[in-house]
């Protein structure tokens, strides 16, 4: 459960998964102001996968953003890293939970690697820039009705895991640039590895910049899955030999119950 945003209730993220969409109509104006104080207290409380990466995120306005084609946004999150490994997995990972608090507030919100900061934004911090996060108040509708108005790959496209199928159902809808979806999960219930496709050349240049940033998106909604079937998952890596052919081996998933 997590507290709103925007008021003292509390939410489980585990519903959100199943009706929230990307955000791209909002209302110009500006989020009120204990709502920023708020999303700012949350940044600085976001659970890393690794934590030995830095990372700095930084609301601006619409007016710091070189939109590059896309429409504005009242605000965004400036996201910036250290270029170390993992670190991509690791914003995707973190971020994610910043896109579902904000869908579970009444706030949209959308991934945005199109448009990026003004030179001044750039300026404050040495850390790598990675990604924007447009937010406001939307102007169109914020969840889907059920899961049949996702676009997504089926199930059996995105594991071989027989018993780990109502698990994954929440990492099957999570969002990725263009949509492409580049995981593959194996293994076995309790011990998931996670891989990523690759992608074919024309395709690799559209994503390959975004792959890692999914599959980090996508061990978020495994963890908030995880933690809904009372399961606690950690972070390893130990490479099974049956990776099929076309897969990246990025790390494993173990699960274990919380009893
Ligand atoms: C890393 C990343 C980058 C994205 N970049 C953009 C973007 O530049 N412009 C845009 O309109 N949507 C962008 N998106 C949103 C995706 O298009 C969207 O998540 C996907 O189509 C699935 O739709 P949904 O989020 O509504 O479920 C991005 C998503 C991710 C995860």
């Amino acid at each position: 459960m997590v507290k709103s945003l925007t008021s003292e209730v509390e939410v489980d993220i585990y519903d959100i998964i199943f009706k929230r969409k990307s955000i791209r109509k909002y209302d110009n104006s500006p989020l009120d102001e204990n709502v920023l104080n708020r999303i700012s207290e949350e940044l600085n409380n976001l659970t890393p996968l690794y934590d030995d990466i830095k990372t700095y995120i930084k609301i601006i306005s619409g007016d710091d953003v070189k939109l590059r084609g896309m429409k504005q946004a009242p605000h965004y999150l400036a996201i910036f890293s250290e270029n170390k490994e993992g670190y991509l997995t690791n914003l995707g990972f973190m971020l994610q939970q910043m896109d579902l608090l904000f869908s579970a507030s009444g706030i949209g919100s959308c991934w945005q690697g199109i448009p990026s900061p003004k030179s001044h934004v750039l300026k404050s911090t040495d850390l790598k820039f990675i990604i924007l996060i447009a937010f406001g108040m939307p102007t169109e509708t914020l969840y889907r009705k059920d899961t049949s108005e996702f676009k997504r790959k089926s199930l059996e496209n995105i594991t071989d895991i027989e018993e780990a199928k109502e698990l994954l159902e929440p990492v099957r809808l999570a969002p990725s640039a263009i949509n492409s979806q580049p995981w593959f999960f194996t293994g076995t219930k309790d011990m998931i590895q996670v891989c990523s496709n690759k992608p074919n050349f024309l395709k690799a240049m559209l994503v390959n910049k975004y792959i890692s940033i999914d599959v980090g998106i996508a061990i978020y909604h495994l963890k908030v899955s995880a933690e809904h079937f009372k399961k606690t998952a950690i972070i390893t890596f130990n490479k099974d030999e049956h990776i099929p052919k076309g897969c990246n081996y990025l790390t494993t998933i173990k699960l274990e119950s919380k009893e």
